[in-house]
């Protein structure tokens, strides 16, 4: 059995197709999944996922490509972590990918907002106890202080969580690792052009590694293009089993294990 430990169901693209998108998962052996929210108006729908269905879960977070809408005080995030079947605290985090761009020109210094917003989610998830989801991109240097500003250190006590769609280099999974956090590789894995990040993939203990497929989005070869869903997890799973000898199942077995571990209250 396989978990998608991160997919974001509550997009309309896949909402629309929830019943087909179950039996599909049903067939390929996907027995759980974790819901993602990435905005404080959008949590009611993710929230609505978990309540609705036995094998799906949800998290409570803003991700930091969020603007515009409502701001997440760590008092908010914890009245939502409270909730039923809330196992987890994100996805945050910070992202400076495409500066010039996409932040319309802002500089890194600009981006104290981001910084005060994971903040907030790296406080909350200490004090409910609930693991941390994160996103980073371009930004792995400051993610990191952050995260021992805040005091994860890997320690008793720390959050912990999971370092999400993992795309950074060895020695960002080596940071992530000291700190105590579970790396997740997505269908990008699969992808050519990633034969550097497969290289990661080897060498992350195999206590410590999960699988996602961050749906809709990054489908796996040889479905890179299409809407992705929960159903295509154990394409990440064949890749990481052809990387390490193993049998995918072995893969699909340790990775629900390390699921179970980091997001208390998911046995299936
Ligand atoms: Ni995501």
């Amino acid at each position: 059995m396989f978990v998608d430990s991160h997919c974001h169901l509550s997009f309309p693209e896949l909402q629309s197709q929830l019943p087909e998108i179950r039996r599909q998962m049903a067939d390929a052996g996907v027995d759980r999944a974790l819901c993602i929210c990435t905005t404080l108006e959008e949590f009611e729908d993710v929230h609505a996922l978990a309540m609705g269905y036995d094998n799906f879960w949800a998290s409570a977070g803003v991700h930091p490509d969020t603007e515009n809408l409502a701001e997440p005080t760590v008092a908010r995030l914890l009245e939502l972590a409270a909730r039923p079947k809330v196992v987890g605290i994100g996805e945050t985090g910070l992202d400076y990918y495409d500066m010039e761009g996409r932040k319309g020109g802002r500089t890194v210094a600009d981006m104290e907002w981001q910084r005060d917003r994971f903040r907030a989610h790296i406080r909350a998830a200490r004090q409910c106890g609930k693991p941390l989801i994160i996103h980073t991109r371009s930004a792995s240097d400051d993610t990191i202080a952050i995260l021992k500003e805040e005091g994860e250190d890997g320690s008793p006590g720390a959050a912990g969580g999971v370092f999400h769609c993992f795309t950074e280099t060895m020695e960002v999974a080596r940071a992530a690792l000291d700190l105590g956090f579970h790396v997740s590789f997505s269908g990008i894995l699969t992808f050519k052009n990633a034969a550097d990040l497969r290289e990661v993939a080897r060498f992350v203990p195999a206590d410590r590694l999960l699988i996602e497929t961050d749906s809709p989005y990054l489908a796996p070869v040889p479905f890179r293009g299409k809407t992705n869903t929960p159903a295509l997890v154990p394409y990440v799973a064949r890749q990481i089993a052809e990387l390490r000898g193993l049998a995918v199942e072995e893969v699909g077995e340790l990775t629900s294990r390390n699921f179970e571990t980091l997001f208390s209250g998911v046995q299936s």
